[in-house]
């Protein structure tokens, strides 16, 4: 039975999510007894000091460091030891836990943002009390997407507004013909909702701006996007550790087209995550590419109410519903907030929770930040959805 209980104690004590390598062994140790401890911790720590002092391998370690009690019955210690003092700990019978003591990343700080547009607020919170477009509060991780990259394929972006905090830098420009400036507003807009100060998801992302929309009118092949994705993909995966740490923010609707859809899959089969809007024809989104193509996150639209808009595309096809009524963000120009709807608006809301996951939490395949993002979404309470629709609204709750 003593055995027994050795054995289970002894599995108790390594912890699954720390690998450290055998030649670097730990020597930095946190010990609880247990609650109903038949010693008091002076008499343990004196024991432990003693089998401390005794070791012949004790050489270079301390020892006990310092002690902790919180309320009546735990006790704990902090200390570094050597592997046959820790051996010894293992069998005390007082003992409950030992686990080594490594410095982890951990971000459980909340920020707290009380002038936030609406769309944002409700990725934090599960309901908002009122459908202020702006004014509301959004509670998020103050990681807020540090170190990833939002790849935005678009109309250009106007990437000196001070919103960017020089966080938006120029990648690549498909109409050389046309300066690489942002003509129309929407990439501009887009790109601000993902990750500006005032109007975006993640905060402290990097915008790489990929114009494949020309002029002032939204006008664009599929060649154009290729070429896009095609100079992304390979930024992306010429960079190492990139691809976990990015999205592709992509909101366009071409009519069906199988080339774009596989032109999209190809990325996706490189490990790169495309973000995609359903588009604005309240039809199937099986009309429309990329948004057709299976392996990317296709995203409706949903107002501050829940409730599908009336223009947003719908069906299997979907992934996810994301705020996309009355969305204000930024414009081509500084200090010019913009009121824009469509899913064109929802879509770089997702964009900007995948990375903020991604900054967050280790999500190393297009699969993975899929699966996370589906995991944490309210479920059931999107308003007529649409014949066919998951379900799903975008949400991190981090102010729930
Ligand atoms: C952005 O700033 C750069 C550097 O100051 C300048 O060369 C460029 O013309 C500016 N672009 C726009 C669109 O204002
Ligand atoms: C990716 O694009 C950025 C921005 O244009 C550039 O600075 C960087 O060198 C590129 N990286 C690779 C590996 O091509």
């Amino acid at each position: 039975m003593a055995t027994l209980q050795h054995a289970l104690l002894f599995l108790a004590s390594i912890s699954p999510v720390i690998s450290v390598p055998a030649e670097n062994a730990p020597s930095k140790y946190i010990i609880s007894l247990k609650s109903d401890a038949t010693t008091d911790i002076e008499s343990h720590l004196s024991w432990v000091t003693d089998v401390h002092r005794r070791s012949l391998s004790r050489r270079d370690t301390a020892g006990v460091e310092r002690t902790f009690s919180i309320g009546s019955n735990f006790n704990a210690y902090t200390g570094e030891f050597d592997s046959e003092t820790i051996a010894q700990i293992k069998e005390n019978l007082n003992v409950a836990f030992v686990e080594v003591d490594v410095e982890q990343l951990v971000t459980t700080a909340l920020v707290t943002q009380t002038d936030a547009p609406w769309g944002i607020a409700s990725l934090s919170t599960p309901s908002l009390p009122n459908g202020n477009i702006l004014g509301q509060k959004y509670v998020y991780d103050e990681s807020a997407g540090g170190g990833t990259w939002a790849y935005v394929l678009d109309t250009g972006i106007f990437v000196n507004n001070t919103e960017f905090e020089g966080r938006a830098i120029k990648g690549y420009n498909a109409w050389p013909e046309d300066t690489f400036d942002d003509k129309y507003g929407h990439g501009s807009h887009v790109a601000g909702t993902i990750g500006s100060k005032t109007y975006g998801v993640a905060k402290k992302t990097t915008i790489v701006d990929v114009k494949v929309v020309r002029g002032t009118d939204g006008y664009s092949t599929i060649a154009k996007v290729l070429e896009g994705l095609d100079w992304i993909v390979k930024n992306i995966t010429n960079t190492p550790g990139r691809a976990e740490k990015s999205v592709v923010s992509v909101s366009l609707a071409y009519a069906k087209s199988d080339v774009l859809n596989a032109g999209f899959e190809a990325a996706y089969a490189a490990g790169v995550l495309s973000v995609v809007g359903a588009a604005n024809d309240n039809e199937d989104a099986s009309t429309k590419s990329p948004a057709s193509e299976p392996s990317v996150i296709t995203v409706g639209a949903v107002d501050w109410q829940k409730t599908r808009a009336e223009w947003s595309n719908f069906g299997p096809l979907v992934d996810i519903f994301a705020p996309g009524v009355e969305i204000v963000s930024l414009w081509n120009k500084d200090d010019f907030p913009t009121t824009l709807s469509g899913t064109s608006m929802s879509t770089p809301h997702v964009s900007g929770l995948v990375l903020y996951l991604r900054g967050k939490e280790s999500l190393l395949t297009p699969d993975d930040a899929r699966d996370r993002l589906l995991a944490l979404a309210q479920k059931g309470v999107v308003v007529n959805e649409g014949v066919g629709s998951p379900n799903f609204l975008a949400y991190h709750g981090a102010g729930a």
